[in-house]
């Protein structure tokens, strides 16, 4: 009789949960598929390694669901109601989060129903999470939507490890404090183990006010804080260029491409442009741009097209009806004084386009531009980059985009400047076409290596490698740490 082998059972793959404002579906008729999107590719080796939950709401209001599992992924919705919808996410997230992250550009609005709202839907994420999470498991928060989750998942499960990533700017101090509830949303934030910020700059502003609004330690990248110790960190996230660039080579890509600028009269030059319809995105800067360069007769609106996608989003929240009345006052007044009989210089489409479409158009277009006042990344940018696969396009970039502190290849430009974009426009079109070429080589090199499965891994390895536990709360921590504080900012600590 054989000896009984030695079995070793083995290790159960670990618990990831991953918390967003949206579960990464959308439904099609009667069934989901996957939303189009970086954060569920990005995620996507993690996934295959991993138990993954994902806690989240569909985007309809009081559609109470069943958990269910969408290719592989164990999918937790949350429940918002009609109410929260207006106060929580077109409300506090992107009336009052969404404008004051992005340099007030928008002025914010700062209402007490809404804050409200929001820590009632935050605590709801919270106790979902609770709920679905194993013991020990890692849990992965996004975004400005759930900023108070951290802390609060941290009081009900203290075993769990927890990162939080945002995807948008964090601003700088002066904005930042504007925030009646600042003190309470930092206090949210250290809840996790890890957090992280789409550039340096983001990470050195957060840190800065967690010192003067809760008297943390900066010790290098960790904040000692009265409710232990939270690494802050820098991880850019990144697009699956793979898939971008398989996209691109196709045969029917190159086929749409070709179609596209014989449908568009062969123009000499194609712009382009590609956005969610949003007051950060700097499309009317372009037009007035575009608009200077055809008045000036610097541009022959019989040889030049400029498409522009505008992506419908937020209809209901603040600035974005009125935003959208610019683009397009300002799109059917170039197409009016430079356009012909089926020949408009600005083709403007307010619709969402599939992937392989918007990759058939960065194969076509010439130049594209991509002129955020201000944006956390922009993937739009790399999209670009990794879809020019026989380098023949140039990418303008705005210096207050995330994307531009990795992509310096680009022409970078001053969104503010409507006469440097003119001349970056300018130079794009005309300047040495070998010279934009191995810039495109460069930028491509650096688009492939940090891709999104190198963000998604490098933010998880941080969180796993959190060894320290929590240290024994400091007596009298559940205050603002007052004694600790800055005390240039003493008057401004503590709840406004
Ligand atoms: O850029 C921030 C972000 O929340 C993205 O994560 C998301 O794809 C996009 O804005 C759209 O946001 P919403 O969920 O409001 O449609």
């Amino acid at each position: 009789m054989p000896a009984p082998t030695e079995t070793t059972s083995p290790q159960p793959p670990r618990h990831l949960v991953v918390v967003a404002n949206r579960l990464p579906v959308r439904r099609v008729g009667e069934s989901w598929e996957r939303s189009p999107g970086g954060l569920v590719s990005a995620l996507e080796p993690a996934v295959r390694t991993s138990r993954t939950s994902w806690v989240g709401w569909t985007g309809v209001p009081d559609e109470p669901l069943d958990a269910f599992e969408h290719e592989g992924v164990d999918l937790r919705p949350v429940v918002v109601s009609a109410d929260e919808l207006q106060r929580f996410y077109e409300g506090f997230s992107n009336g009052t989060l969404w404008p004051l992250y992005h340099d007030a550009i928008f002025v914010p609005t700062f209402q007490e129903d809404w804050w409200e709202a929001y820590q009632a839907v935050n605590r709801r994420f919270a106790e979902r999470t609770a709920e679905v999470a194993s013991p020990g498991a890692t849990v992965w928060v996004h975004d400005y939507q759930l900023q108070l989750v951290p802390a609060m998942l941290r009081e009900l499960r203290p075993d769990l490890r927890i990162g939080f990533f945002l995807h948008i700017p964090f601003p700088a101090q002066e904005l930042f404090l504007r925030l009646p509830w600042r003190t309470e949303v930092v206090r949210g934030l250290l809840g996790a183990d890890v957090v992280g910020f789409q550039t340096s700059v983001g990470a050195d502003n957060f840190r800065l006010v967690a010192r003067r609004l809760l008297g943390a330690r900066i010790e290098a990248r960790t904040l000692v804080h009265a409710g232990g110790r939270t690494r802050v960190g820098t991880y850019p996230v990144g697009i699956d260029a793979e898939r971008i660039r398989e996209i691109a080579e196709s045969p029917d890509t190159v086929r749409r491409a070709r179609e596209i600028r014989a449908e568009l009269g062969e123009p000499d030059t194609l712009l382009l442009g590609v956005d969610r319809l949003d007051y950060t995105k700097g499309i009317e800067v372009r037009l007035r741009a575009l608009r200077a360069l055809l008045d000036e007769g610097r541009v022959d609106p019989g040889r030049t097209v400029f498409v522009q996608i505008a992506q419908p989003s937020r209809d209901d929240a603040p600035g974005y009806a009125e935003t959208r009345t610019l683009v397009e006052q300002m799109a059917g007044s170039i197409n009016g004084d430079f356009g012909g009989i089926g020949a408009a210089v600005v083709q403007y489409l307010h619709q969402g386009q599939d992937l392989e479409e918007l990759v058939a158009l960065y194969r076509a277009a010439d130049v594209m531009l991509v002129t955020p006042f201000r944006d956390g990344m922009n993937l739009v940018a790399k999209e670009y980059v990794a879809a020019q696969v026989d380098l023949d396009g140039v990418l303008i970039l705005s210096e207050f985009a995330g994307a531009a502190h990795q992509m310096k290849q680009a022409v970078l430009v001053n969104p503010f400047d409507v006469r440097g974009l003119e001349a970056a426009m300018d130079e794009a079109v005309n300047g040495d076409r070998k010279v934009h070429r191995r810039r495109m080589a460069l930028l491509r090199r650096a688009v492939f290596r940090d891709d999104a499965a190198w963000w998604a891994r490098e933010f998880l390895d941080a969180l796993e490698r959190r060894s320290d536990p929590p240290p024994p709360p400091v007596p009298g921590s559940s205050d603002t740490g007052a004694t600790h504080a800055d005390p240039i900012g003493s008057g401004l600590v503590g709840r406004a």
